[in-house]
């Protein structure tokens, strides 16, 4: 396939349960992936979730089960959220298969061959509480480790390393050469601050089986396990048929392997995705035209506070998609948001949001245009001689939006593009009560003026549906099928005026944005 776009998501710890900043991250993704198809290209979306770990170990080990018993139960509620936010992935990654640690393993052993990986002893202070080795920037203003570690002791531990230093001067320049590319671009500094530091310090990779089980062997040294970023990354390539087996039905890897975008909160993209990912898949042979694009957005804060487990004010996706429909959480995390910024989420201004712009302002629209259609023009779209300067600005603004939405959806841009489309339903409705047409149809010299009118605004849904059919897939389905037409007979850049044509039966309305009061 030449025109392939690959996208994925972070994946998702498997040790607790998904909150709205997961919904958000796979509805920004998932967008893209469906404005990507509507564009006429072949794309492969990836989600799925992350399930090794010393925290995956330790939270089993408090309920009393197995680490696989555990990830089970909790992956299950994050397969469920992608089903009921209607995420329409491809593939699904799960860490623990056995395609994923096979390839992992072929990865760590094929470094270990080329030189990029050794084994030393390093001595340091060590938190037991928090099982991790501390540096000196952990020390508080007294120079000492606070209460918050809980017993720090010195110890010397053995341990694979990866040689990242030898990659950094190449990293620095596929950043600055935008090989490896960052969105939004004021992140970048971030990124070169950070290859700064890493010039000087390999990665460890391993973890001693005495102090963590749960992980995928290292296969030229049992006595270690994987380190948790090392083995998550690569499920970007393992789960895309990277080093796949005879036999499996993974895709083919050097198909998929184009035009890469890897959707990330910003708490990741240092170090994990902008520093050690790259240079790991430099380490594997990929070439600078092989590297992936990092779309880094911001983060969701809950009704003002930031969410805590221990606050107890998680915004747990399933609830506004249960109160709301899916849709209106969907139109909400793409529309509250400018992609890379931050953002509250807010039940009453998700409520505001979908009465103004979907149920008061398209709704309407649509409602009114189908009613009077019906009765007017025996349902049938009527195109006729009738011409006025309202008539052309309003094909104008569709014009301009038919640019313009593109343009915005190319730059990931999706508020801006969703403004777009408001900005003209706002302006159909104002034509609507220019014209008036429930006065029209009371005087019968007016009937070529009326039908012309109502074309105008139909014609406004039908644009409409199609460009908000990434976002709300459900709705746009709706609207589309009253208005006769189907999703699949459009690409975005067929999108001009004349979707409707002369004669075509539109259906009586029903309501696709019922109010939400509150
Ligand atoms: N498992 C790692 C990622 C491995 S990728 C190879 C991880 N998991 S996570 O569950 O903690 O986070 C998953 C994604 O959700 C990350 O991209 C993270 O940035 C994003 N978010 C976590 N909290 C968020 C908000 N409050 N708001 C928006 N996104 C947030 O990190």
């Amino acid at each position: 396939m030449e025109d392939t776009f690959f996208i994925t998501t972070a994946i998702d710890y498997a040790n607790g349960a998904p909150h709205i900043g997961h919904a958000y991250e796979k509805v920004l993704a998932d967008v893209i992936a469906r404005y990507k198809r509507f564009s006429g290209k072949g794309v492969y979306f990836l989600t799925g979730v992350d399930q090794y770990g010393q925290k995956v170990q330790q939270s089993a080990e408090k309920e009393g089960i197995h680490p696989a018993t555990f990830v089970k139960k909790n992956t299950k509620k994050f397969s469920n959220l992608c089903e009921k936010l209607g995420i329409s992935n491809d593939g699904w990654a799960e860490t623990t298969n056995d395609l994923h640690k096979s390839c992992v393993q072929s990865i760590l052993s094929d470094l270990e061959k080329k030189g990029q990986l050794y084994k030393k002893a390093y001595k340091g202070f060590y938190s037991v509480r928090q099982e991790q080795f501390l540096t000196d920037k952990e020390r508080n203003d007294k120079g000492e480790f606070g209460p918050e570690w809980g017993e720090v002791v010195e110890i010397e531990e053995e341990n694979w390393y990866f040689k990242l230093s030898e990659h950094a001067e190449w990293l620095r320049q596929a950043v600055e050469s935008d090989a490896l590319g960052i969105i939004p671009s004021f992140r970048k500094s971030e990124v070169i601050n950070a290859i700064e530091r890493a010039s000087d310090t390999d990665l460890c990779i391993s973890r001693p089986k005495e102090r963590l089980k749960w992980g995928i062997e290292l296969p030229f040294d049992p006595d270690f396990v994987t380190y948790v970023w090392f083995d998550a990354l690569i499920n970007y390539i393992s789960f895309a048929g990277y080093n796949k087996e005879a036999g499996s039905d993974l895709p083919e890897f050097k198909e998929l392997w184009k035009d890469v975008v890897h959707v990330i909160g910003k708490d990741i993209m240092v170090p994990p995705h902008a520093i050690y990912w790259p240079c790991m898949l430099h380490a594997m042979g990929f070439t600078d035209e092989e590297m992936p694009t990092l779309l880094v957005h911001g983060f969701w804060t809950a009704e003002g506070e930031k969410m805590s487990k221990s606050i107890g004010n998680v915004i747990d996706p399933m609830a506004p998609v249960e109160e709301f429909g899916v849709d209106a959480l969907r139109y909400f995390l793409a529309r509250n948001i400018v992609t890379g910024k931050d953002s509250d989420y807010s039940r009453a201004r998700l409520a505001v949001i979908f009465n103004d712009e979907l149920a008061n302002n398209l709704g309407n629209l649509l409602n009114r245009s189908l009613k009077m259609t019906k009765q007017n023009t025996e349902g049938k779209v009527k195109v006729t001689n009738y011409e006025d300067e309202s008539c052309l600005e309003l094909r104008g603004s569709l014009k301009k939006v038919n640019v313009e939405y593109r343009e915005k959806m190319e730059a990931y841009d999706l508020a801006g593009a969703l403004e777009l489309v408001n900005n003209h339903i706002t302006l159909c409705n104002q034509f609507a009560e220019k014209h008036k047409p429930w006065e029209l149809a009371k005087d019968e010299t007016q009937s070529e003026r009326l039908a012309m009118i109502l074309y105008h605004m139909i014609e406004s849904c039908a644009h409409a549906a199609y460009y908000l059919s990434p976002f709300i897939p459900e709705s746009s389905l709706k609207i589309l099928s009253q208005l006769n037409l189907k999703l699949e007979d459009k690409s975005v850049s067929e999108m001009k005026w004349g979707i409707l044509t002369d004669g075509q039966e539109v259906s009586k309305p029903k309501p696709v944005f019922p109010r939400i009061s509150l």
